[in-house]
């Protein structure tokens, strides 16, 4: 079977517009029609996947993250544990894949199943390409391996209460945990993060080219205040008033950070890549 990458022409800010509203647009439709080959035609639906399609209309037909059942979630992380990239309509064989290529450092994004309250989809990272530290405001969100190694950063934001600190800076920075800080290599188990817990706040760095399946419920929407936030990161005791007088003592200042909200780093850019994998059968309402 043949599987590619494809670019699109236009260029993409951050998650395509398609995916943090829910909706598929026009070109993502025809993007879909115009480039699924003859062999992905042929190509069998997954079971897994569609496994995956049917957990997620149940999983989150509330719309609220804040709402799930911690029995769905293992559910849903057994399925993406058990998740390959042929699953996806991928192999290790695709050149994207050789980790002896070096060259362009973007990262590419392809939705693979998009409603208002979930979306599924796959994140491309080449070495050394970034995704810098975000934010997934109300949401929970699933993050399988599929290939590759990377590096993984994961923050809390600490809560009110904790961080009554008389040390805080005087500026828009906010005291984090550290969560996970951490390489991990394919074939791992599915990380989770929650709407106020898991690491919230994370960044990926690729030391191999790597293939991320992401299951995000809810979708970031604008409209429903769900924006991606980027950060930079400061340790803790960096700055003057991360020292004497701090509520936080020294041997746990190093699981501890300030971050400052920036603005869309350039990293944050990614281009389009259309899906040619098996097809979810979308289930009956
Ligand atoms: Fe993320």
């Amino acid at each position: 079977m043949t599987t590619r990458i494809a670019r699109s022409r236009r260029e993409i800010s951050r998650t395509p517009r398609c995916a943090r509203n829910g909706k598929t647009n026009k070109k993502d439709k025809r993007c879909k029609r115009n480039t699924r080959s003859k062999e992905v035609q042929r190509a069998p639906s997954s079971n897994l996947l569609q496994r995956l399609y049917v957990t997620c209309e149940d999983v989150f037909k509330s719309g609220d993250a804040a709402d799930l059942n911690p029995s769905d979630v293992q559910t849903l992380r057994l399925i993406l544990d058990n998740m390959v990239l042929e699953d996806v309509g991928l192999c290790r064989e695709i050149k994207f894949f050789n980790p002896a290529i070096e060259g362009d450092t973007r990262v590419g994004y392809t939705s693979i199943y998009q409603c208002k309250n979930y979306s599924i989809c796959i994140f491309f990272l080449p070495t050394n390409a970034v995704i810098p530290l975000h934010n997934h405001p109300g949401m929970t969100v699933f993050s399988k391996l599929l290939i590759g190694t990377m590096h993984v950063k994961a923050y809390d934001w600490v809560n009110q209460v904790e961080s009554e600190d008389s040390t805080t800076p005087p500026s828009k920075m906010r005291l984090a945990k550290l969560k996970a800080n951490g390489i991990f290599t394919a074939p791992c188990d599915t990380s989770v993060l929650y709407p106020t817990s898991g690491g919230n706040i994370h960044e990926f760095r690729a030391i191999t080219p790597c293939a991320i399946l992401d299951v995000i419920g809810p979708p970031y929407s604008i409209e429903e205040g769900r924006d991606c936030s980027y950060y930079k990161d400061i340790p803790y005791q960096t700055l003057p008033m991360g020292g004497k007088g701090s509520l936080i003592n020294k041997e746990e200042a190093g699981s501890y950070g300030w971050l400052e909200e920036i603005e869309t780093p350039e990293e944050a850019h990614m281009y389009g890549v259309c899906y040619m994998g098996p097809q979810i059968i979308e289930t009956a309402p």
